[in-house]
């Protein structure tokens, strides 16, 4: 009897795993996981992590090592538990950073910090740990300051096939000191993303936690096939500017089972902003966004504002919002250009929001006056659906441009519960078109009622 229940238990186990294996959905196999056969460590270059030796030359010569080396199926540069103070340093192909449980790497800050074994001159006021690199072609300036920007912390141009993984260490910002001197206007160049990827394809960031960037996160700008899976994403609701995902003029990126609590966007799809987007022509496409819970003042799921290069086919799908800005938001402007098409949102629960969707076509600000006014941006096919929220403020607004209305906008399936009421206030449109089908608290006049389902598939 005792036999038979253990062997029952099993076989019930097994169907468990296997049934849920089966049912799980993920674009994951875009990018297939690397195995590397050469290994190296961080301490075989030196490397100390007690949290206050300089790394920089550890880490650039570990990766010297593998770039010119070249080791058949690319080198796993291994990071021990304990907390590595470095300078930023870019990446090489065919690598694996392997981040330790209990492994921190931790950017440097602009003032000296600790005992400095490296010889390259570092003193208070320089920022030498922080080179400066040309501003995106698509942005024609620094996002934030004119000029130059801080290379990323860690950072990639041209790369293929990069894995950063591990057993959940940690890549510290220290983003403080950046986020002070935004708040003190006191910056004189764009701050640092804690990881860009230029002109890369092939990436792969699983299974690490971010903490503290200077600005946005995770920035993947002119790059194919990138996943972003298992990765929690964390700076205070308060820090500047500290997006958790942009995937920007990139196509076939792949997000997936993460958690990002942050003070700006939880993900925002981009693609370059006004003249200078447009003149770069680069889109956004293909980009997948699953299972993603979160929180920010700012919102859940966005695209924009900055969509110059256009943004289409999008897919979010099971999020999880809490105590957020927006719920969902999409955001261009004028003097933008480019396209929004085919964007899909659905199955989103939403909890405690001031807003549960917005989409606007006149947010955000301009890189200088030189943009065309006359650049409208193009917006066809949104739909969302399958949408839950209590405690939301409002239901929200969907304002398109009076000379270039929004159309094919579907909204079906949605549930928005007040915080005093029963249901938030209704949404608010103008210059939209599109159908509404089970909108509580109702849809807008500008979109027709619709009485059967499917129909938002065709946003032609
Ligand atoms: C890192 O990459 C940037 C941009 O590609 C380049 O300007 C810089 O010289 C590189 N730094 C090192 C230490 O290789
Ligand atoms: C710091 O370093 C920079 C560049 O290396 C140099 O121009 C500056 O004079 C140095 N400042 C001090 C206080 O030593
Ligand atoms: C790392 O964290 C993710 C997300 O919380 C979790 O799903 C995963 O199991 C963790 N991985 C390891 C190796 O601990
Ligand atoms: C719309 O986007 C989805 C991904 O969300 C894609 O599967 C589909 O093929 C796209 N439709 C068209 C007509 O491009």
């Amino acid at each position: 009897m005792l036999r038979f229940l253990v062997s029952l238990s099993v076989l019930l186990s097994y169907f468990r795993c296997c049934f849920s294996a089966a049912s799980v959905v993920t674009c994951s196999g875009i990018v297939p996981m690397r195995y590397r056969n050469d290994k190296i460590s961080i301490a075989d270059f030196g490397g100390v992590g007690d949290g206050m030796t300089l790394n920089t030359k550890a880490f650039r010569e570990a990766i010297y090592r593998i770039e010119h080396l070249k080791r058949r199926g690319g080198t796993l540069l291994y990071i021990p538990p304990g907390v590595y103070l470095t300078g930023s340093f870019n990446l090489t192909s065919h690598m694996t950073l392997y981040l330790a449980r209990g492994a921190v790497i931790k950017a440097t800050q602009m003032r000296r910090v600790g005992r400095v074994v490296d010889s390259e001159p570092f003193n208070c006021t320089d920022t030498n740990n922080w080179p400066l690199i040309p501003p995106l072609p698509s942005y024609g300036r620094g996002r934030e300051r004119p000029g130059d920007r801080y290379m990323s912390f860690l950072h990639g141009d041209g790369l293929h096939d990069v894995v950063i993984t591990g057993e959940n260490g940690t890549i510290d910002g220290q983003g403080d000191i950046w986020w002070n001197m935004w708040r003190q206007r006191t910056l004189q160049f764009t701050r640092p993303n804690l990881i860009e990827f230029l002109n890369s394809k092939n990436i792969i960031i699983s299974n690490v936690i971010f903490r503290n960037s200077p600005f946005w996160n995770i920035h993947p700008v002119y790059c194919s096939h990138v996943v972003i899976r298992y990765v929690t994403i964390l700076a205070p609701a308060d820090s500047p500017n500290t997006d958790g995902i942009d995937p920007d003029s990139s196509s076939n990126v792949c997000i997936e089972d993460s958690y990002i609590s942050v003070g700006d966007d939880l993900v925002a799809v981009k693609s370059g902003w006004d003249e200078y987007g447009i003149a770069y022509g680069r889109p956004s496409s293909d980009i997948t966004i699953r299972r993603v819970t979160g929180s920010s003042p700012f919102s859940g799921i966005a695209v924009g504002s900055e969509t110059s290069g256009g943004v289409e086919n999008i897919l979010a799908e099971h999020i999880n919002l809490f105590n957020m800005g927006v719920g969902i938001h999409v955001k261009t402007n004028i003097g933008r250009g480019g396209f929004i098409r085919n964007i899909t949102v659905s199955d989103v629960y939403m909890e405690n929001v001031r807003k549960g969707i917005k989409v606007a076509g006149d947010v955000g600000d301009h890189p200088d006056d030189k943009y065309n006014p006359n650049a409208l941006p193009i917006m066809k096919g949104l739909t969302i659906k399958n949408v839950w929220g209590v405690k939301v403020q409002q239901a929200g607004s969907i304002q398109g441009l009076k000379n270039s209305p929004f159309t094919g906008i579907c909204l079906s399936d949605i549930n928005l519960h007040g915080v005093t009421a029963p249901l938030s206030p209704p949404l608010k449109c103008s210059d939209v078109t599109g159908t509404a089908f089970k909108v509580n608290p109702g849809a807008c006049s500008e979109l027709t009622s619709s009485e059967h389902t499917g129909s938002c598939s065709d946003y032609s």
